[in-house]
């Protein structure tokens, strides 16, 4: 390939504001990385006065984004919009049928329409690049497109939200609720002002989705995950977490099971002292089992201006050599799709917290409950002595089936000694 890779650039907020930073502050070194001079020369976004930090006023600025994708002059087109409809499809979906290339930060866009697109720009002879996506700085597409090829992936494990990844930690150092910490994780810019989508699960199964899609070849698929989010974590659950030898975190988790597919987000036990329970603050972090080349874990800054460019940049290079292939390492027709684990034959080890009444026969109650559904004890601690008044009941199982589990939780709750809704949170291996 010969002359200048043009750039396109919607979206001039933290990331594209980033990556056009990096496109004039870096352009020597990323001609040599690229083979090839990578030149900006179009720009779009809602309000073309506001100042970016970065001097844009020489690029020719586009009101409306997809005439980006029309302009002769551009070869790659870089949205980072965002949004899993709207503006931010529409543009995808010109670009690669004007046989633009695509970049994109856009981890809801692809976990839903993923595969429709990948096979789009396969048809039209261009590449569709979304490293950013997941886990920002961390080169994890990558990782599992291009380097882990040559066993098959058995289960894929991350801490995918570094806000909740914050919570949890600033909850566990501070012995705080929950509400409280968000409430400074927002004052300090660490979570939204609108935190659903963080905190529920919705960011971390977005990325679970496409991590899945990478590992095993099959159809992105956000309604195969099962989420829990982070917000009926409680300080005493994080403390009773610790003395089992266990931190809380909120993991995606991916696994080729005998059944299908099986795609989990929610909050789980993760043995203290291991990889990713050792992961802090608002890091990203993934571990990957690839079969006979063993496991591997990477770690690091997961969104923020300068990580997210980072990977952005990564594949404009790429573009720029003309290496790509399938966005999701096989044609998008081979993608497998409808093999979902189902919900029955979720298995796990489970914590679980009772607060229930000092009586006579609540240990009993519980105990019959657990035993109608085949749900086996490992350890219990029981705290405080305090006759005629609410106590935890803590309890560590053996492997037991979720939706028994479930099932027990319910019929104790109904009982009329326990004063609050049980805990139940799996634990999950290093
Ligand atoms: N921020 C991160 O750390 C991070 C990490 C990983 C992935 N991502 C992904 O990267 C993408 C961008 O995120 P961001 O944080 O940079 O978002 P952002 O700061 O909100 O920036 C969005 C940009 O899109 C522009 N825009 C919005 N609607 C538009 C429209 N209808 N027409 C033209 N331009 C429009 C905005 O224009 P104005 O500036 O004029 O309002 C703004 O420049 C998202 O897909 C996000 O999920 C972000």
């Amino acid at each position: 390939m010969t002359g200048e890779l043009r750039v396109g650039l919607a979206g001039l907020g933290t990331v594209g504001a980033g990556v056009a930073k990096v496109l004039f502050g870096n352009a020597q070194n990323l001609e040599w990385r690229a083979g090839r001079g990578i030149a900006l020369t179009a720009v779009s976004a809602r309000e073309r006065k506001k100042d970016r930090g970065v001097d844009l006023s020489a690029i020719p600025f586009e009101n409306n984004p997809l005439a980006i994708a029309e302009r002769p002059d551009v070869d790659v087109v870089v949205e980072l919009i965002g949004g899993e409809e709207g503006v931010a499809r529409a543009l995808v979906e010109s670009a690669l049928r004007a046989k633009k290339h695509v970049v994109t930060a856009n981890k809801a866009l692809l976990a839903r329409h993923g595969a429709v697109l990948a096979g789009l720009a396969e048809r039209n002879g261009v590449s569709l690049k979304f490293e950013a996506a997941i886990c920002g700085g961390i080169p994890i597409v990558k990782a599992l497109r291009e380097g882990l090829i040559a066993y098959e992936i058995s289960a894929i494990r991350g801490i995918l939200n570094g806000t909740c990844n914050f919570i949890l930690t600033q909850m566990e150092a501070t012995g705080r609720p929950f509400a409280e910490v968000l409430a400074e994780a927002q004052r300090l810019g660490y979570a939204e002002a609108d935190p659903t989508l963080d905190i529920g699960g919705g960011d971390t199964a977005h990325k679970l989705t496409l991590l899945a899609s990478l590992a095993f070849g099959t159809v992105p698929d956000l309604d195969g995950v099962a989420m829990t989010g982070i917000d009926k974590v409680s300080p005493a659950d994080i403390a009773f977490a610790g003395e089992f030898g266990y931190r809380i975190k909120l993991l995606g988790v991916a696994r080729r099971t005998a059944n299908g597919i099986e795609q989990v987000v929610h909050p789980a036990m993760v043995p203290a002292r291991t990889p990713l329970a050792d992961v802090e603050s608002s890091f990203n972090a993934v571990s990957a089992d690839a079969g006979e080349a063993g496991r591997f874990f990477f770690q690091g800054c997961g969104a923020g201006q300068g990580p997210t460019a980072s990977a952005v940049l990564s594949d404009i290079a790429d573009v720029a050599r003309g290496a790509f292939g399938p966005a999701f390492g096989r044609p998008a027709e081979e993608l497998e799709r409808g093999k979902r684990e189902p919900a029955e034959a979720r298995k796990s080890a489970y914590y679980m917290r009772f607060q229930v009444l000092d009586v006579p026969g609540v240990m009993a109650e519980i105990s019959r409950h657990l035993a109608n559904e085949m749900v086996s004890i490992e350890s219990m601690i029981q705290r405080g002595r305090a006759p005629g008044e609410p106590v935890a009941i803590v309890m560590i199982t053996h492997e037991a089936q979720h939706v028994a589990v479930v099932r027990a939780l319910q019929a104790i709750a109904a009982s009329d000694k326990v004063c609050e809704t049980p805990c139940m949170i799996p634990m999950e291996a290093a």
